[in-house]
């Protein structure tokens, strides 16, 4: 592992590694990670394979004993020629995050944190989720024998993710309200007992497995794309990845670095908001509501490593509706023979959009991130019109190969 130091996002004050908490104690800012990249080679990253740990020069993890894992990265970068088409754009490719072995981004994360608290020694770590978070928590704390308690909120999470935190035994509480409270409460909870440890994105030891996604789509590429599209929900993701192609520009591997553009669903955008009224600064939303419950958030927390991404990169943030994102999600899986759950379609109906307007030129190069897995959230079967959820038609003998031809 090359050096690096805990610092403040805000006003780049070091952290001492002892300091509990992850707020900086002078302003109250967000924290990261920062290597010192100075001098630095590129290691000899080609010859070993494609994962997370690939990267383990710029992960925060000292020991390699410490390492936790499940074999997440090295998910596939789709070029998709179909779907391309029917948008009007050549060079389509997407990040299918849902390969990860939970069926999410959160896994790059999850590695590094929850490794990150084996070797901080703790026995309980503690996250608030829209449920992948969750999903993710629950199986690598399985995985590392750490004992793993997660806050949802209360019928807004999709079945897939309930049920992968009840298979792999973590202590289940939901609570009335939504996301953002959870969170608030969380937060709080991790601050007055030390020995819960936190593996929200607010805990940068997490956003150091992430941002191994923009790695992997520059390894897998060749090139630096012009845009990266993201589904936005707390904010983690797209700032993760930023740091990433900002690391690579750094080592000297790429010239450049990509726009990055975020998206969120309609009703729940403090940030696409923010972006489109020039603010520096995000008003919470209350009450968010979208049908993509996974970003389904109205206080994203790492706002500031977001606007400040978007702002640095020259990209922008867009919103799209349920019906945009339901739509999205079909052509995808329809097309490509990619299925991912609704948030994640958010990045192609926020392409759609953005190619529309003209915000995209349609020779440039395009990576849409799609970060979970489809078969997530089944309740979209119930959102389908009915003339796209088959035929019922019960074959009971030959007289109905008839009525069956009629339908082929
Ligand atoms: N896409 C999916 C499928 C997600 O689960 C999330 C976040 C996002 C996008 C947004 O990512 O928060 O880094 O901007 N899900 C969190 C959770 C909030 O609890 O699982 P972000």
């Amino acid at each position: 592992m090359w050096r690096y130091r805990l610092q403040c996002f805000e006003c780049q004050r070091v952290v001492p590694a002892h300091e509990a908490g992850f707020r900086c104690k002078t302003c109250g800012g967000l924290l990261e990670a920062k290597f010192d990249l100075a001098g630095k080679k590129e290691p000899d990253w080609n010859s070993r394979q494609p994962s997370v740990w690939k990267y383990r020069e710029l992960l925060p993890i000292e020991k390699e004993k410490s390492i936790v894992s499940l074999a997440e990265g090295g998910t596939g970068l789709h070029h998709c020629k179909r779907l391309g088409r029917k948008l009007g754009l050549k060079n389509l490719f997407v990040k299918n995050e849902g390969e990860n072995p939970t069926g999410s981004f959160k896994d790059r994360g999850m590695t590094v944190a929850i490794s990150k608290a084996r070797e901080l020694g703790k026995k309980k770590v503690l996250c608030a989720s829209t449920g992948n978070t969750a999903a993710s928590l629950a199986a690598y704390s399985a995985r590392a024998g750490m004992e793993c308690i997660v806050l949802m909120p209360k019928g807004k999470v999709a079945g897939g993710k309930m049920l992968q935190v009840i298979m792999h035994g973590a202590k289940l509480i939901q609570i009335k309200g939504d996301f953002d409270q959870a969170l608030e409460i969380a937060m709080k909870l991790s601050e007055q007992r030390r020995e819960l440890y936190l593996m929200n994105s607010i805990n940068p030891f997490r956003l150091e497995g992430q941002k191994t996604l923009a790695f992997e789509i520059l390894y897998q590429l060749g090139r630096v794309p012009e845009l990266v599209i993201l589904p936005v929900g707390n904010g983690g993701n797209i700032s993760a990845a930023w740091k990433g192609f900002s690391e690579f520009q750094q080592l000297k591997i790429v010239k450049n670095r990509p726009r990055m553009i975020g998206i969120q669903a309609e009703k729940a955008a403090p940030i696409a908001r923010a972006v489109k009224s020039g603010q520096d600064k995000i008003r919470p939303i209350h009450n968010p509501q979208t049908i993509a419950t996974a970003i389904r958030i109205g206080s994203p927390v790492n706002w500031p490593k977001v606007l400040s991404a978007i702002r640095e990169s020259r990209g922008t943030a867009e919103t799209v509706t349920d019906h945009e994102i339901l739509e999205a999600q079909k052509d995808l899986a329809t097309l490509e023979g990619i299925f991912v759950e609704p948030a994640s379609a958010a990045s192609i109906a926020g392409l759609k959009k953005l190619l529309e307007d003209g915000s995209v030129d349609r020779s440039e190069t395009v990576v849409c991130v799609t970060t979970g897995h489809g078969l997530k959230d089944p309740s979209v079967l119930g959102r389908l019109p009915k003339s796209q959820t088959g035929y019922n038609l019960e074959i009971t003998d030959g007289s109905r190969l008839e009525a069956l031809e009629r339908i082929l």
